[in-house]
């Protein structure tokens, strides 16, 4: 067994799971709080939950001596939250986005769920603590969670939407790469179809694929907009292994197009290839958001 610890992390990513924020207070009371993905509901009688803080954390000292501590479930859209709550240089607790609840915990304002827990057990392990609590009060609510898996964040809410059959026309189109290359069609377009009324556009974009003899391993949805024309696009990222026929071969740091959406969506893939940290876009072809992952402490 190889002990690469980048390989290592890289093969844990591969589990997905939803986002928290875990918070206490400090001795002197100040709150703290991280990020976590680590959270797993253990036992319902008596009602357990684990976290994992790390020894990396400044906070850890403080989780190591607290007697309570929360588990906010953060809900889509809170992608900035997470963000926040991973990076040490952001004010975490500034005014307003979150409320004092059981036992004065800080609980984050728009989560699908809360728990506030009493520390139950905590089990040293390598360079993290296994955390685990009892559940002394939680809320819940229909808000869907946010996701986080290899490709960053995920909205399963909103990829539904996306995946669900179309009211106007939808076209379904694929950014094919290879890892140096994209791949657009004589026209300078994404390889793309019409999508029936009824139809599934990932089952349409792999059938088109298909009737072009392009072999590819179609990812995620990476784009999501609605055109002027009140058409919808649906984006999906696609690898190939070798060049396919029939398409024209782009380098993905230098890759443009005539249509400003698709220019600015190459252009996003070209920042965010360097990183593999990769943002799903949602939104009108003028304006919208990028749902996208920080980096992992
Ligand atoms: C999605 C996600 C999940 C994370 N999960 C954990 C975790 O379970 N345990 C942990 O110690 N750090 C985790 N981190 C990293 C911490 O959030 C990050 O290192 C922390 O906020 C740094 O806090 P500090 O500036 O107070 O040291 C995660 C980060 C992200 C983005």
């Amino acid at each position: 067994m190889t002990h690469d610890a980048q390989a290592l992390r890289v093969a844990f990513g591969r589990f997905m799971t939803g986002v928290t924020i875990v918070t206490s207070r400090r001795d002197d009371g100040a709150p703290i709080g991280f990020t976590a993905n680590s959270f797993t509901s253990v036992s319902l009688d008596p009602p357990l939950l684990l976290v994992c803080p790390g020894q990396h954390l400044s906070s850890y000292p403080d989780f190591q001596t607290t007697n309570h501590f929360a588990v906010s479930i953060l809900a889509e859209g809170q992608e900035d939250v997470s963000n926040r709550f991973a990076s040490s240089k952001a004010d975490r607790f500034g005014p307003g986005g979150w409320s004092s609840g059981h036992a004065d915990m800080p609980l984050i304002d728009g989560r699908a769920a809360g728990f506030v827990c009493e520390v139950f057990e905590r089990v040293p392990a390598g360079d993290h603590t296994v955390l685990i609590g009892r559940v002394v009060d939680f809320d819940a609510n229909n808000a869907p969670g946010l996701g986080y898996g290899p490709d960053g964040y995920f909205a399963l809410g909103q990829e539904r939407r996306a995946e669900a059959p179309a009211a106007k026309h939808t076209r379904a189109c694929v950014l094919l790469d290879d890892g140096q290359h994209i791949y657009l069609t004589a026209h300078g377009d994404l390889p793309s179809v019409q999508i029936g009324p009824d139809a599934s556009p990932l089952q349409g974009i792999e059938a088109h694929l298909a009737t072009q003899h392009i072999k590819a391993d179609l990812g995620v949805v990476y784009a999501l907009y609605d055109q002027d024309d009140g058409g919808r696009e649906i984006v999906f990222r696609g690898h190939v292994a070798t060049a396919p026929a029939g398409l024209t071969q782009a380098p993905i740091a230098t890759a443009t197009a005539a249509d400003p959406a698709l220019d600015a969506l190459l252009k996003r893939f070209a920042q965010e290839h360097k990183t593999q940290a990769f943002g799903l876009y949602v939104g009108s072809n003028r304006a919208g958001d990028v749902l996208r992952a920080d980096t992992r402490g």
